[in-house]
């Protein structure tokens, strides 16, 4: 049956990925609406992670990756965009939604791995879901994301089309440049009045930002919030970079929408 005829406590969801999006999307999935024995997990392999796992009760739900493709009716992809490169999958299952999490991977190299069945996702940072307080966008609209998503508390936004993915995924980085800008000393009140017209996304998303930031108990805590969020090579990196560079808040979030531009362009 496909996947938006079944109820959300039915679906079987596949993981592939459990790095700090990918075991916080699992731990909200279970504690908002799903069974721990419809969830499938799949990673590459590290002691690190499979310790994590272990510590979250979760390690019976760890399968192959193709036994994932074939058992679940929707598979997240929580793998870090460089990983998606030499990414393949041998089987798929009849039905089965894949939804991409990546930063940046755009929809045609997408179908080329998965088939036409595919939609792309971009979430705030894991704190932010954990809080309760996260936003998502999907594209294309998808109804089944869009229920599971809002079931497990997050704020979808709707896009109009894929460019506009780049300025959501910048948008929600802003946390992290706000936490950094703070340490540093930049002044973010004043920061974005400047943004091109196109931006208006980000600028949506500013007001959001900076109701998210959490308060820290200590500069470490502040730092761990930062790294959470900063996938190595990713797009809240290349604007950490510039901020730390630059000192400017709009060049730090123009630095983040090249590098989201830069890595799509690398697949297209
Ligand atoms: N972190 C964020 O705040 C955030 C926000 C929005 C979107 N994203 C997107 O989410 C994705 C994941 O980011 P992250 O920060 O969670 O990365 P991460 O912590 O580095 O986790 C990546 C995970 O992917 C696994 N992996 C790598 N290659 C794989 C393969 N071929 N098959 C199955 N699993 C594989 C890794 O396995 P091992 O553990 O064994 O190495 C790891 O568990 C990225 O594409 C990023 O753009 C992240």
């Amino acid at each position: 049956m496909p996947p938006e005829k079944k109820k959300l406590s039915d679906l079987k969801i596949g993981i592939i990925g459990a790095g700090h999006l990918g075991l916080t999307m699992a731990q909200v999935f279970i504690k908002s609406f799903l069974p721990v024995p419809n969830l499938f997990i799949s990673f590459k392999g590290s002691l690190h992670t499979k310790k994590l796992i272990e510590g979250l009760g979760l390690s019976d739900q760890v399968v192959p990756i193709e036994e994932l493709c074939m058992a679940a009716d929707i598979a997240f992809i929580f793998i870090r965009p460089q990983s998606f490169i030499d990414f393949k999958i041998t089987s798929i299952g009849a039905n089965i939604l894949f939804v991409s999490g990546m930063a940046g991977v755009p929809l045609t190299s997408l179908e080329k791995t998965f088939g036409r069945n595919v939609c792309r996702i971009m979430t705030s940072g894991p704190d932010t879901v954990r809080q309760n307080k996260a936003m998502a966008a999907i594209y294309p609209f998808n109804e089944v994301i869009n229920r599971i998503l809002t079931e497990s508390g997050f704020t979808p936004m709707i896009l109009n089309e894929e460019r506009e993915m780049h300025y959501f995924t910048v948008g929600v980085c802003l946390p992290a440049a706000f936490v950094l800008a703070k340490k540093l000393g930049i002044d973010v009140e004043s920061g974005l009045e400047d943004l091109k017209p196109g931006y208006a996304i980000i600028r949506q998303l500013y007001l959001w930002a900076k109701d998210v930031v959490p308060v820290f108990n200590s500069g470490g805590e502040a730092d761990d919030y930062v790294r959470k969020m900063a996938t190595p090579g990713g797009i809240t990196e290349a604007i950490l970079i510039n901020l730390q560079k630059s000192r400017d808040l709009l060049q730090a979030v123009e630095a983040g929408v090249e590098r989201s531009i830069t890595i799509s362009a690398r697949f297209e």
